[in-house]
């Protein structure tokens, strides 16, 4: 499995508009509410991961495949954790982002198109993360920070390697790189304008740079 997860195929690339130079300044500006998000994101990619596995529960290649996912983020949530915890910051609630919701309607709602989708976005939402891991492991002012997420950066790759192959197995290329390209393009609309205030930025806050603008 690990040389099918690293095979050419799963390299695809996902997502239409790398982030912006504002979503980074952004987010060095806030590690901390950064961190928080990126504790309940890995919460979260667990969730989703389980979901799936309840949703079609007799599907033993899934399940072989989306266990180990959610065992390692939930790994993930438990380091982020401890990040928080040796910094005596407490674990709270943070409104999220419409970005979550806004790919979650792209979901259509009959089957094969909803399984589909669903792994779709989900592969959208890792690579993404895996992306503005890269940035925050490059550009963290804080060791601990580049350490952490320079860790996790592994791990996301290949997330959004395995759903691609959930997607591409089941459904062929065709299919899935249409699909791809049409749920990239809201991925990329729901991160596009401006953020509402400083203490909105998060991990998938907005801030992607417009096709043409030729601004970093
Ligand atoms: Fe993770
Ligand atoms: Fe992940």
């Amino acid at each position: 499995m690990t040389a099918l997860l690293t095979s050419p195929t799963a390299r695809v690339k996902w997502l239409a508009a790398p982030s912006s130079a504002a979503w980074l300044e952004q987010a060095l500006a806030h590690p901390e509410l950064v961190l928080i998000d990126h504790a309940h994101c890995e919460r979260k990619a667990a969730g989703v991961a389980l979901q799936l596995m309840f949703r079609y529960p007799s599907d033993a290649e899934l399940g072989a495949l989306l266990s180990p996912l959610a065992r390692e983020e939930l790994e993930h949530f438990e380091q982020v954790l401890q990040l928080l915890q040796g910094r005596g910051t407490p674990l709270r609630p943070l409104p999220a982002p419409a970005y979550g919701a806004t790919l979650t309607a792209a979901v259509r709602r009959g089957e094969p198109q909803r399984m589909l989708d669903s792994f779709l976005v989900a592969g959208l939402i890792e690579a993404r993360s895996h992306e503005r891991m890269a940035l925050l492991a490059a550009h963290s002012p804080d060791a601990a920070l580049r350490d952490l997420y320079g860790t996790l950066l592994a791990s996301e790759a290949r997330h959004f390697g395995l759903y691609w192959l959930l997607a591409e197995g089941r459904y062929g290329r065709e299919v899935t790189v249409a699909r791809l390209e049409e749920l990239a393009a809201v991925e990329v609309q729901a991160l596009s304008g401006e953020l509402a205030s400083v203490e909105a930025v998060r991990m998938h806050s907005v801030g992607v740079e417009r096709a043409g603008s030729g601004t970093p």
